[in-house]
C-alpha cells in the first residue's frame, strides 16, 4: 500500500512524533510506502511531496512544529463541497500519486476537511490534534498536555514578581473557543482566579473576589483568563481585564498574553507518546481497512470514531468538570457568585 500523510491547522508539539509513529508502523510493521505532504491538504492537489524513508523519520520525535509544515486552509473543504470540478481535481491528483489511504494530522477544521474528503470515496484516517484539547470524540489530543506545562510554568514565575511588586498579574492563555488550558494550567499554577468561555463570568465578582483577597492580607492575585473570553463583546480578554480592574479597584494590574510560546518547541514525553500511540494506531487502521473515521484516546485506550460524529462538534469545559467543582472548594474564583 500507498499512505500519504499530511498536517494542517495550527501546529503543535507532537506532531513530529505523530508523523513518525505513522510512517515507520507502516514501513516497519505493514510494508507500507509512505508519502509526505507539504502544507496540508493543498499538498496533495500540488502534487507537494517527499517519500518518508526511515532515515527522514529518524531524530524527529522530540522536535516542536511539524517537519512537513501545516497551513490553515478551510476553504478547502468548503470548496471541496461546493465546486465539482474542484473535487474531481482532488479526487484524480490523490489517484494519479497511487495513494490507497490519506492520514490527516489536525484539529476541528481539518476534521472537517477530512470528512469531506471521505465523502469524495477517498480512503481518510485523520489524528486529532492540537493545545486546545476541543476535539470533539477524544479524551484529549496531543500539544495540550506540553501547553498546559509552559502555561503552567509562566504562571509559577508571574507569581514571584506579581508577589514582589503587589500586584494583580492577568494571564491570557491560549484556547480559542476552549478553557481547557486556562483550567488545567489555572489549576497547577495556583491562580486566585480562572475565567473560562464555557462558563461566563460577572466582573463585579472578580473585582469583590480579588479586592476581599488584598483586604484579607494576600498582597497579590493571579488570573488566568483563557483568549476565547470577550469582555463588552471584544477580543484581548487579559489586555481588557487588567484595564478595567486597574481603573475600577486601587490595585496594580498587569497584563501578560502568553501567545504561541505555548504552541512552540518540545513535546513533553506525554505527547511524545500519545503520538506514537495515535500515530501507530492510524498505520494499524489503514492495515485493517478502516477508514473515514478519527484516531482517538477513550478512557485509557486508542480507538476511532466515524469522522461524521467528529466534524463540527466542538469538546468543551463543562460546569460540573471535576477540577472546577474541586477549583470551588478550595476557594478559587471561577468569577461566578459563590453558591
Ligand atoms: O492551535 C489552536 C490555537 O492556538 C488557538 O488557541 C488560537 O486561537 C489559534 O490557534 C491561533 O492560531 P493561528 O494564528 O495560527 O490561526
Amino acid at each position: 500500500m500507498k499512505i500519504g500523510i499530511l498536517s494542517s491547522g495550527g501546529d503543535c508539539p507532537g506532531i513530529n512524533a505523530t508523523i513518525r509513529g505513522v510512517g515507520k508502523t507502516a514501513m516497519v510493521a505493514h510494508n507500507m510506502q509512505v508519502l509526505g505532504f507539504h502544507k496540508g491538504f493543498s499538498g496533495i492537489l500540488a502534487g507537494n511531496y517527499e517519500v518518508l524513508d526511515m532515515d527522514k523519520l529518524s531524530g524527529i520525535l522530540h522536535l516542536g512544529g511539524t517537519i512537513l509544515g501545516t497551513s490553515r486552509e478551510g476553504t478547502v473543504g468548503k470548496t471541496l463541497l461546493q465546486d465539482e470540478a474542484f473535487a474531481d481535481e482532488f479526487r484524480a491528483a490523490y489517484h494519479r500519486l497511487g495513494l490507497d489511504a490519506i492520514v490527516a494530522i489536525g484539529g476541528n477544521g481539518t476534521m472537517k476537511t477530512a470528512k469531506v474528503v471521505s465523502g469524495l470515496g477517498l480512503n481518510v484516517v485523520a489524528i486529532p490534534k492540537t493545545i486546545d484539547n476541543d476535539v470533539w470524540g477524544t479524551d484529549v489530543t496531543f500539544g495540550f498536555d506540553t501547553a498546559v506545562s509552559i502555561a503552567t510554568e509562566a504562571i509559577d514565575r508571574l507569581h514571584s514578581t506579581a508577589a514582589s511588586h503587589n500586584r494583580v498579574m492577568v494571564v491570557e492563555v491560549m484556547g480559542h473557543h476552549a478553557g481547557w488550558i486556562a483550567l488545567h494550567a489555572g489549576m497547577a499554577g495556583a491562580a486566585d482566579v480562572i475565567l473560562l468561555p464555557e462558563l461566563g463570568f460577572d466582573i463585579d465578582v472578580v473585582k469583590q473576589d480579588i479586592l476581599e483577597r488584598a483586604r484579607a492580607g494576600k498582597k497579590h492575585s493571579i488570573i488566568v483568563v483563557a483568549e476565547g473570553i470577550e469582555i463588552n463583546g471584544k477580543k484581548r480578554p487579559g489586555h481588557r481585564l487588567s484595564k478595567i480592574l486597574s481603573q475600577e479597584t486601587s490595585l496594580e494590574c498587569r497584563e501578560t498574553v502568553l501567545g504561541y510560546v505555548q504552541r512552540g518547541g518540545a513535546p513533553s514525553a506525554t505527547d511524545r507518546n500519545l503520538g506514537t500511540r495515535m500515530g501507530g494506531y492510524a498505520a494499524q487502521l489503514i492495515a485493517n481497512g478502516t477508514f473515514g473515521v478519527m484516531v482517538r484516546m477513550h478512557a485509557g485506550a486508542m480507538g476511532h470514531i466515524p469522522l461524521s460524529e467528529v466534524a463540527g462538534r466542538l469538546k468543551l469545559v463543562e460546569p460540573d468538570n471535576e477540577l472546577i467543582i474541586q477549583g470551588r472548594r478550595l476557594g478559587i474564583s471561577f468569577g461566578l457568585p459563590r453558591d
